[in-house]
């Protein structure tokens, strides 16, 4: 029913063809969806409440849709003691991050002895149920030191997890299915199955696509046959552009730049933590539960600031190849060559430092906030006037505000 809502098609292609396996012991994804009337029905009757913070809604948004395969719901105190610290689920399979639910402390108290709970969006609306397993206590601290490698309440994932507290809720999540247009990891298997690809490159973003990300995205397209252009859309910083904005860069992009029947576009729910080499793993191991048979990691994936070295994941993803279980395309620095006049990186560009022209996301955004455009050699025309358009529109917004 779903697959023909989004994808205006037929029956589901098997699991069994050319798609790696999902990621776990069953090998098996399962979406975790409830209907409007079921959950209408929770919500006339007594289940307890827990509102779900943006960050909660876009893990509860990638666990119902079976992003984060072999998870089913959120994870009990075992399963966070030996993600925590060992990087495994307790059946022994890899798993970097700890994906808890933190409900609030007078939330707690009204949990004791439930079945379910009612699940709330940020703003009050109920969005699904939780079946309630375990009630548990962890030490922020720890889960920070451990999954980001400090403890800085700067570091934006960070500050997220001490925000938590120390209570956490475990238990199997279903969602009212919304029509955001995200496709599920089915739908997204279906879908590169009836293009006839037979090997997908995963790309995961968090930001407009610039010159460098283009490189990296058609050097994958080069030896695969499709692309998942899979921007991640769940909750961001504060100062990351807004997912409305670059889905209208990714369209642009696509429109004058690529061959359209060689991609997929589409959403990623999940969260931005900003924690790196493990957040790599994360986004590798889901970017597999949804088909993709390579995944594209650069320079600095999923960091923030310096608190990971530029090649830190792929250090950490080097050493779990084999259980990670599909290619990894790791890219070096890229950047515009003047001599070569083209895009390289060192490994393909013999000349000095003085003929590259790369910005950091600082200069772009300073550029932009300037109404600039950043130079074509750094971002495409056509992209960066969609993004001197929603600067304004925020500016104005300000002055106006
Ligand atoms: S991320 O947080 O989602 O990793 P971003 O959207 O900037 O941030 O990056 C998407 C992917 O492109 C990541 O794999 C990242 O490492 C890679 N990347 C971004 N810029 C560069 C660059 N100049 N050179 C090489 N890789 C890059």
């Amino acid at each position: 029913m779903r697959t023909a809502r989004t994808l205006g098609m037929g029956s589901r292609v098997p699991i069994s063809s050319w798609y790696p396996r999902p990621h776990g012991r069953e090998g098996e994804i399962r979406e975790g969806f409830l209907s409007a009337e079921e959950l209408a029905l929770l919500a006339e009757g007594r289940a307890p409440r827990i509102r779900l913070s943006p960050r909660a809604l876009a893990d509860a948004t990638a666990l119902a849709h079976g992003a984060y395969t072999p998870l089913r719901g959120f994870l009990g105190r075992e399963a966070w003691g030996t993600v925590a610290h060992e990087m495994r689920l307790p059946d022994g399979t890899l798993w970097p991050i700890p994906i808890g639910l933190a409900p609030l402390e007078e939330e707690v108290k009204a949990l004791g002895g439930a079945e379910e709970a009612l699940l709330l969006d940020p703003s009050g609306a109920p969005v699904g149920q939780l079946v309630l397993e375990e009630v548990y206590r962890v030490d922020p601290l720890v889960e920070a030191e451990r999954v980001y490698g400090t403890t800085d309440p700067s570091h934006p994932g960070v500050v997220r997890t001490l925000e938590e507290g120390p209570f956490r809720v475990a238990g199997g999540v279903r969602l009212v299915l919304r029509d955001s247009g995200i496709l599920t990891p089915l739908e997204v298997r279906s879908e590169a199955g009836r293009r006839g690809w037979r090997r997908m490159a995963g790309f995961q973003t968090r930001n407009p696509l610039h010159r460098a990300h283009e490189y990296l995205t058609k050097v994958a397209l080069e030896v695969t046959d499709g692309l998942l252009l899979h921007p991640l859309v769940g909750e961001t910083k504060e100062d990351d552009v807004p997912a409305e904005v670059r889905l209208e860069c990714y369209r642009v992009l696509l429109d004058f730049y690529y061959p359209r029947r060689r991609v997929i576009l589409s959403g990623f729910p999940a969260p931005m933590r900003y924690a790196g080499p493990r957040e790599a793993i994360l986004h590798a191991i889901c970017r597999k539960n949804y088909g993709c048979t390579h995944f594209v990691v650069g320079r600095d994936h999923a960091g923030v600031g310096s608190y990971y070295g530029p090649f830190d994941a792929h250090r950490l993803l080097e050493t779990h190849e084999e259980e990670i279980g599909i290619e990894l395309l790791y890219f070096d620095n890229a950047f515009w060559c003047r001599r070569c006049q083209s895009m390289a990186t060192e490994k393909t560009c013999p000349h000095g430092r003085e003929e590259r022209v790369s910005l950091s996301g600082t200069r772009v955004r300073a550029l932009l906030s300037r109404g600039e455009a950043p130079p074509p050699e750094v971002t495409r025309p056509e992209v960066a006037e969609v993004l001197l358009r929603a600067v304004a529109g925020w500016d104005g917004g300000r002055r106006d505000g």
